[in-house]
């Protein structure tokens, strides 16, 4: 069994339905995707804990070319990309029997059933620079700081849950662990909301791959200790974005994500010092 390669699918597979969830604009559908993309996230997680258990190296590389396959005209060309992702997901699986595999190829047929009787018509319009929201209207200073923000941030939430899943496979400090789950996925939430505002915008921009020594070969004190300045950092991102922005709910969402980010800070903070008390 391929480890890396099933792990990578799976990678793709998560990135791709989590960006497709806010590319489409029926809320029903939307859901639905994102649905399948958390799934796709814990498969993810479970083959790469099946691989450390195995002792099997691998990292959190993936083709930007394959992701680069949902940037498409219509939400009609959006699913048949990620049928055909789930096609790829099941073949892979091909002669494999385990339980991890087992469960997979039942949760990714069932996927494909549900996509098969999705009926969507819209155009996708997340890449089409239209810098505009519905029912918010924004100066043209308040705008570009958000776009700014939006382009740098989305990125950032992916490269943590990337980095967060990667360490707590890796880690076997209970509480570390659960921090490091609690961590991602909020930082899913937070990718998502943001990747959503960017696709109403038209600026929506896909991840880029995650350099290894990001998170390879870092000793989790290092890493916690790293990782509460970048969620300060975060803080002090929408903090400095909520004060120029001049429209009440975006500002309040903004302060909201910005205490999460303190909670963050904190969850590390814990599991810092549960790893200096041992
Ligand atoms: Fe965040
Ligand atoms: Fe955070």
């Amino acid at each position: 069994m391929n480890y890396p390669q099933i792990i990578k699918k799976e990678h793709e597979s998560f990135i791709k339905f989590i960006y497709a969830s806010v590319m489409v604009k029926e809320a029903d559908v939307r859901h639905k995707l994102n649905d399948i993309a958390l799934f796709k996230y814990r498969h993810m997680v479970w083959i790469m804990q099946d691989a450390v258990n195995n002792n099997v190296k691998f990292n959190m590389d993936f083709d930007e070319k394959e992701i680069a396959k949902i940037k498409v005209e219509t939400e009609d060309e959006l699913i048949e990309v990620l049928k055909e992702d789930l096609n790829q997901n099941i073949a892979i699986y091909e002669g494999i029997n385990n339980p991890t595999i087992n469960r997979f190829r039942s949760d990714d047929e069932f996927f494909l059933e549900e996509l098969n009787i999705l009926d969507v018509e819209g155009e996708i319009t997340s890449f089409n620079e239209n810098k505009t929201l519905k029912e918010i209207e924004l100066d043209e200073e308040s705008k570009s700081a958000l776009v700014f923000f939006l382009m740098e941030e989305t990125f950032k939430e992916y490269e943590l849950i990337t980095i967060y899943s990667y360490l707590k496979v890796h880690s076997n400090i209970a509480i570390a662990n659960s921090a490091f789950t609690d961590l991602a996925y909020d930082s899913i939430y937070h990718l998502k909301r943001f990747a959503s505002l960017a696709s109403e915008m038209g600026v929506l921009t896909l991840p880029r791959v995650i350099p290894h020594d990001k998170y390879e070969n870092i000793g989790v004190v290092e890493f916690l200790k790293e990782n509460i300045e970048e969620e300060m950092d975060a803080e002090k991102q929408c903090l400095i974005l909520a004060e120029k922005i001049g429209n009440k709910y975006l500002k309040d969402f903004l302060l909201f994500i910005s205490r999460q980010e303190v909670y963050h800070g904190e969850l590390l903070q814990r599991a810092l010092n549960a790893i200096n008390n041992k």
